[in-house]
Order: C-alpha cells, then structure tokens, then sequence
C-alpha cells in the first residue's frame, strides 16, 4: 500500500511540473514576440498594409489558392508566411494572377507591406 501511495506522489509531482513548464512557454509576450505567431493571436490587431494586401488575396487569389493548388493562402498566417512568392509572382515577374497582372496600385500595396517588413501588425 505504501508503495502505492509513493508512486502516486510521484505522478503528482511530475504531472505539477509538466504544468509549470507548459504556463511558462505560453507567457503572452513570448508569443507576441514570436514570428509569425501574431497572426493567430486574436488579441493582436492586423496593421492596416497588411490588411491591404488580405483584401487583395482574398478578391484575387483565393479562387485558386483555397487548399487544392499550393500556396495555400486562405489565413492570414499563410499570407504572412507566404510574402516571397506574393511579392516575386505579383509584383516581381508578374506572372500572378493567372489571368494577367494585378492594377500597380495593388502592386503598390504588395510592395509597402514588404517594404515595411511584411509582417501581420504592418
Ligand atoms: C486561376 C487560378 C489562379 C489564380 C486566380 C491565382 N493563382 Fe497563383 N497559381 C495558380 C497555379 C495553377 C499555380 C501553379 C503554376 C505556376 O506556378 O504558375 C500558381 C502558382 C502560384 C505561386 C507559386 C507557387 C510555387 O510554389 O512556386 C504563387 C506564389 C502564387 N500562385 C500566388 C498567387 C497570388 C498572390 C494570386 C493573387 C494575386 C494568385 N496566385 C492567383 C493558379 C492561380
């Protein structure tokens, strides 16, 4: 019996030190201060070249880019994830949208957003 209740102590204590370890990784501002994880914070607000470049992606790229045809781009952390290729196929080659380039005002907006830092608080 004594056995029983030394082992069950022992899961006790490694259970409490688990939890410990798991609330100090999840302090807020490691996750604000980790990149890319902004975008799924709720509590964070997107910056307002960021959400230029959403609106863009969402009226003009997720027709295709939904989840069948790579870069996935339907979150906002793809988008952010994906500024490379937004940038090189839209604004660099022009080779994105499928059906010709996008208007140099929307290309304009790509390009601030990456100037800035292409990040979500942009
Ligand atoms: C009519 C469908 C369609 C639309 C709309 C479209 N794409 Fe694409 N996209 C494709 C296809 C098909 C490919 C793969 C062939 C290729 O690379 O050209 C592709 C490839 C890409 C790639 C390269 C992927 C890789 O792995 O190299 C990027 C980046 C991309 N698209 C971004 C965009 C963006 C940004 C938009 C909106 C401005 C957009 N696309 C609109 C169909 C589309």
């Amino acid at each position: 019996m004594k056995k029983v209740i030394v082992l069950f102590l022992i899961a006790c204590i490694s259970l409490f030190q688990l939890s410990l370890l798991s609330s100090c990784s999840k302090k807020s501002e490691d996750i604000v201060n980790t990149p890319g994880a902004d975008c799924s914070n709720p509590a964070i607000q997107k910056g307002p070249k960021f959400s230029a470049v959403e609106s863009i992606i969402n009226s003009k790229c997720i027709s295709c880019h939904n989840g069948n045809q790579s870069p996935n781009l339907t979150t906002a952390c793809n988008i952010v994830n994906e500024w490379y290729g937004i940038n090189y196929r839209c604004v660099e080659v022009k080779t994105m949208p499928q059906s010709g380039p996008l208007p140099t005002t929307e290309q304009s907006a790509i390009t601030a957003w990456v100037d800035a830092g292409h990040k979500y608080t942009d």
